[in-house]
């Protein structure tokens, strides 16, 4: 058991195998958190803090005389409300009678076996022989609002889960304006923030700024986890980087919109808090209601960033990704969407599919474009049955034929929307989002289908559940292309519109749940105008996303990179388009293009019509190298071997975890006369191992003219010479070669 509970001292202490977390019920009553960090023999942590007279920092009466006790000072697991702390808080309360406040006591714990659950939200699960659960109930004496701070523990994997599930044990209503899902206090250190901010099209960029005294706010309004903050962020000591330095990391398991706060208190102790953004939120609690927030994984190494990134890589694709595809091969699949964009027949994505067989392609997806009248992109949107002007034989006919060409087949479709020129709207104006008297901001000519309301997800479903039973249809984009605005639900009274965004959420969780069970093989690819909702709620439904619309593998090395932090390459759409690149007009070899698109899902993204034999042939061998190194990219341990747009190469690699095999990727971003010579070390490797090269890019790369290939130097390195000498690359020639080495031990 990693939880251990002392009756005398009233401390709780979590184990994972690096990690202790501690908590103290103390003689207030008071839940005190004590601890989060590097684990050693288990010790009782509250000589930490001594209490202290603080001035202007109030007394709780169960201390009073005493002023060494103020809320706002002494760390805890979660925060009350209007009671004297006023760093930031983890929940808003209004009562009844009008006051604004939660005060809450301990009350009691239990342990189990096994993974909580959270109802209608995706979280991590676990067996019994995986993980554990705490749950700490703390109430407030005299509204009885009840907050279970929830604790999963996967002790193996150095990660612990938060949630909690506040319920309204009292006679009268509450309403919550912020119920955040974890609090905690680092009170020593001096600490840098991460986050991933973006756009459309450049998806996660890092940065790191000094966390201060000013609350920083990493947060979506978007009712999406967005292009423009991603709910994932690390706190890390000042001089952390990709081996050294602790680090905490936070990942909400949420899709809608989201916070996470930090800041250094007047005494320099930090606090975190993260769950659901409250703007626009206020949830009604009746007398024995219970509101769930979203789950937040967190963990901390003091190995730094690549051990932290290891933990969440694992977490993700062993307990929270599900399904037939969640270890398994996934196709490799062509997209039609940058081959035809809307403009396409049943001839023409039929002539697609000869291509892609004939190149050993597995999957042809059809993008936008097939239903409705959808032959511009202001329209149809909600009407889900075939456009069969363009695809004259009919849906059933044409995957039928594409099938017998070897091909498995995909679709597309953007559930959540609704076009103002299609049937559905027609039928259900109030069915789109939509402020009373106002009419609300359209984005791409489209509006929002209120999936707060049951009904709208039932019609989905209803549409949804015949096409892919109807049709032998094994992957389904579900994209959703525009943030979230004028949100009014027509059936909520006025005081419940506060209500509507997490509802919609829920909507999209109980869609995507139906789908999902009633069609086991399905294979679901999240998308959001690319990247913008790339997120652990997604992911437990689809292993993986589309990680960005930029399709340009320069840019792609940037938004790659930033995903890697939290997200496990399995989860990451990518593919090699065409170039001149459509999103920037860069032109770059097809080689280069696949090793960028091979540390993601892999596919294509382009008319193979167009391309050369040559290039042609390159696919082929694309997709064999692929294939030959699928458990190696997708399982094995990332690593991170150069910081972003530091020099004029990118170097990342995959280690097998016995150290077996290592797979070492660069791209050399930028041409340069008389360079100095690439050298880049590598990690994970067995120091006294022998390890045989074989270079995987050789013919595709232009070495400076005068110099041999590399195939004519050394073959064998030992694993020390390549991780403390590093390995020495030829002298590029041109734009943006590539490079692909693999590295097999060939000793023991
Ligand atoms: C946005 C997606 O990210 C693209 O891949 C494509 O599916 C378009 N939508 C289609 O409208």
């Amino acid at each position: 058991m990693s939880i251990n509970y002392q009756e005398r001292t009233g401390i709780i202490t979590i184990e994972t195998l690096h990690t202790m977390y501690q908590m103290r019920v103390d003689e207030n009553g008071f839940l005190q958190h004590l601890y989060y960090g590097k684990r050693f023999s288990a010790d009782d942590m509250t000589y930490l803090y001594p209490g202290y007279d603080r001035p202007c920092s109030g007394n709780p009466d169960e201390a009073y005389p005493s002023r060494m006790v103020s809320f706002n000072v002494f760390p805890q697991e979660y925060t009350g409300y209007g009671i004297g702390d006023f760093r930031i808080n983890s929940l808003a309360v209004r009562n009844a009678d009008g006051s604004y406040g939660a005060d809450f006591r301990y009350v009691s714990h239990e342990t189990g076996k096994g993974k909580y659950g959270l109802s209608g939200l995706p979280a991590s699960y676990g067996t019994e022989e995986e993980a554990e659960t705490l749950v700490v109930r703390i109430q407030d004496p005299v509204t009885k609002l009840k907050a279970e701070l929830l604790y999963g523990i996967f002790a193996e994997k150095d990660i612990i889960t938060r949630a909690v599930r506040i319920k309204n044990e009292g006679q009268q209503s509450v309403i919550l304006d912020r119920a955040l899902s974890m609090s905690l206090d680092i009170p020593f250190g001096k600490w840098d923030l991460i986050h991933f901010h973006g756009r459309h099209a450049l998806e996660r960029q890092t940065e790191r700024e000094q966390l201060t005294h000013l609350v920083k706010k990493v947060e979506s309004k978007r009712g999406t986890s967005s292009h423009q903050e991603n709910p994932f962020i690390i706190l890390c000591d000042r001089n952390a980087g990709e081996d050294h330095g602790a680090c905490y990391g936070f990942m909400l398991v949420y899709s809608g919109g989201f916070t996470a706060e930090a800041e250094l208190d007047q005494f320099d102790s930090a606090r975190i808090v993260m769950g659901i953004q409250d703007d626009q939120f206020a949830w009604s609690l009746e007398p024995g209601g219970t509101f769930e927030t979203p789950e937040v994984i967190l963990t901390f190494t003091d190995e730094g960033f690549t051990g932290l990134s290891h933990r969440f890589h694992k977490i993700i694709r062993h307990n929270i990704c599900r399904g037939k595809y969640q270890f398994a091969q996934r196709p490799v699949l062509l997209n039609n969407w940058e081959a035809t964009y809307l403009d396409f027949t049943d001839e023409k994505l039929l002539a697609l599919a000869d291509e892609a067989a004939a190149l050993g392609i597995d999957m042809l997806v059809l993008d936008d474009g097939w239903f409705g009248e959808r032959n511009t992109d202001d329209r149809s949107l909600g009407d889900w049955f075939v456009n069969e002007k363009k695809i004259r034989c009919g849906l059933k006919s044409l995957v039928e034929q594409i099938n017998a060409k070897g091909l498995k087949f995909g679709i597309w479709m953007e559930p959540e929307m609704i076009n103002e020129n299609s049937e559905l709207y027609r039928l259900h104006p109030d069915w789109a989002f939509a402020m009373p008297g106002r009419i609300p901001t359209r984005t791409r000519s489209q509006l929002v289908l209120d999936l707060s309301r049951s009904e709208v997800v039932d019609y989905l479903y209803d549409r949804i559940e015949p096409l892919l039973r109807e049709n032998n249809i094994e992957y389904l984009k579900w994209d959703m292309n525009r943030s979230l605005s004028d949100v009014y639900s027509a059936t909520l009274p006025p005081e419940r519109q506060g209500e509507v965004l997490h509802r919609y959420v829920l909507g999209i969780y109980d869609l995507m749940d139906r789908i999902t069970t009633n069609f086991p093989d399905l294979l679901l690819e999240g998308c959001s105008g690319g990247g913008g909702r790339f997120d652990a709620g997604i992911l437990y439904y689809s292993p993986q996303i589309w990680c960005s619309d930029d399709t340009d593998p320069i840019e792609r090395l940037n938004i790659q990179y930033g995903t890697s932090f939290g997200y496990p390459v399995s989860t990451v759409g990518a593919h090699v388009s065409a170039s001149p690149n459509h999103q920037t007009g860069r032109t770059t070899p097809i080689h280069t293009r696949a090793v960028v698109a091979m540390s993601g899902t892999f596919g294509y993204e382009l008319d193979p019509g167009k391309l050369t034999a040559q290039e042609k042939d390159q696919i082929r061998e694309q997709l064999r190298l692929f294939r030959k190194h699928y458990d190696l990219i997708q399982g094995g341990l990332l690593y991170r071997l150069t910081a972003i747009q530091e020099d004029t190469y990118e170097a990342w690699q995959f280690a097998a975890e016995d150290k077996s095999e290592a797979l070492l990727n660069v791209v050399v971003t930028a041409p340069r006369a008389n360079r100095p010579l690439i050298n880049i070390r590598l990690k994970g490797l067995e120091p006294d191992g022998i390890y045989e090269l074989t270079d995987e890019s050789d013919g595709y790369y232009m070495a400076v003219p005068s110099e041999p290939p590399v195939k004519e130097w050394k073959k064998l390195f030992t694993g020390g010479a390549l991780m403390f000498g590093g390995y020495t690359l030829p002298n590029v020639w041109g734009d943006y070669p590539a490079f692909q080495l693999h590295f097999r031990r060939i000793d023991g």
